[in-house]
């Protein structure tokens, strides 16, 4: 019988994709959500912060896919949001480990979201973070360390947990990509901040690739970046975006003071980034798809 796998927060822009490649190459697909939908596969439903969950979600379930997580980039971080951030990542990942501990199931495989967020922002473009870089010490990078912590617990129980540390994904349907090819279009798009900081990013269906790997390969354990190996500027993307969309780019740079009045201390996202090394990942044998922005912004613009 195909492997069935249970996806947590899988309504989301990984988890719909992951849904259809893995439903595609033959797997049997669940949902676990924090509400029932209705659809083509099974769903199921948790309650995080009371740390419930339905009892027959792990019904038949070898592999579990670990995605859940309030978005980071979707509210401004009020001390609650920031809260919310951690929580829905620590406090779901607790709850898998603690039900994987007392009730009786047959998973093998726990595969995790993680983020390259981990290794805080390169304040120097030439130097480079693998997956034994020290992690750094800001807000976003404290969330990933705590939300692997949880998710690591899982191993004492001898589950394979392979984590999957996620660049800037892009998407034609969410993300980061939408929102910058709308100011583009509407003439208002232009580089943030110096425009120097270096995105290290992945085409959604190369981090699905990733994701379903680590599924079927019994040797990855432990963290692997999924990133591309060409990190760009912040700058190279915007005219790479409206190249691919044949818009003209004049706007002036928009200056990190400005950002920061209006979003906050969330502008940090878009006004740092990092290199990040795809070397791990590869030497596991995976081959990107896409290593080239400007065919990963054809691909996700022109061809669907
Ligand atoms: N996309 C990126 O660029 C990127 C980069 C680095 C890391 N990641 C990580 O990869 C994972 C998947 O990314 P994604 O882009 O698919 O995220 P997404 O679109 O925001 O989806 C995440 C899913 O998590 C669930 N969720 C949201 N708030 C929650 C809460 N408070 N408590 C419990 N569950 C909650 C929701 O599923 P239900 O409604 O079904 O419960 C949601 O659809 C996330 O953990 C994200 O942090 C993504």
């Amino acid at each position: 019988m195909a492997t069935s796998i249970l996806i947590t927060g899988a309504s989301g822009l990984v988890g719909s994709r992951l849904t259809e490649l893995l439903l595609q190459k033959g797997y049997g697909v669940a949902h676990l959500g924090r509400e029932k939908k209705s659809g083509n596969v099974p769903s199921f439903v948790w309650d995080v912060k009371k740390g419930t969950m339905d009892a027959k979600a792990l019904e038949g379930v070898d592999t579990i896919i670990h995605l859940a997580g309030a978005g980071v980039a979707d509210k401004r971080w009020t001390p609650e949001r920031k809260r919310e951030i951690l929580e829905s990542r620590t406090k779901s990942s607790d709850l898998l480990y603690q039900t994987l501990k007392n009730k009786k199931h047959s998973v093998k495989t726990v595969v995790s979201a993680s983020a390259i967020g981990i290794y805080g922002f390169g304040l120097d473009n030439t130097v480079v973070m693998t997956e034994d870089s020290k992690h750094g010490g800001d807000y976003l990078s404290n969330v990933v360390v705590e939300w692997e912590r949880e998710v690591d617990q899982i191993t004492s129980l001898g589950i394979r947990v392979a984590k999957i540390r996620i660049g800037i994904v892009l998407s034609e349907k969410g993300g980061a990509l939408p929102e910058m090819a709308r100011t583009i279009k509407l003439g208002i798009g232009s580089p943030l901040g110096t425009g120097t900081q270096l995105l290290s990013w992945i085409h959604l269906d190369d981090l699905c690739a990733i994701f379903i790997k680590a599924v079927e390969d019994g040797s990855m354990t432990g963290a692997y970046n999924a990133v591309t190996p060409h990190a760009i500027t912040n700058r190279e993307m915007t005219k790479a975006i409206a190249k691919v969309l044949h818009r003209p780019l004049w706007a002036p740079a928009v200056p990190g003071f400005v950002l920061k009045l209006v979003v906050g201390e969330m502008a940090a996202i878009v006004l740092n980034g990092s290199k990040v090394s795809s070397s791990k990942i590869e030497r596991a044998g995976f081959q990107f798809k896409f290593t080239d922005l400007e065919s990963a912004l054809r691909d996700l613009f022109e061809k669907r």
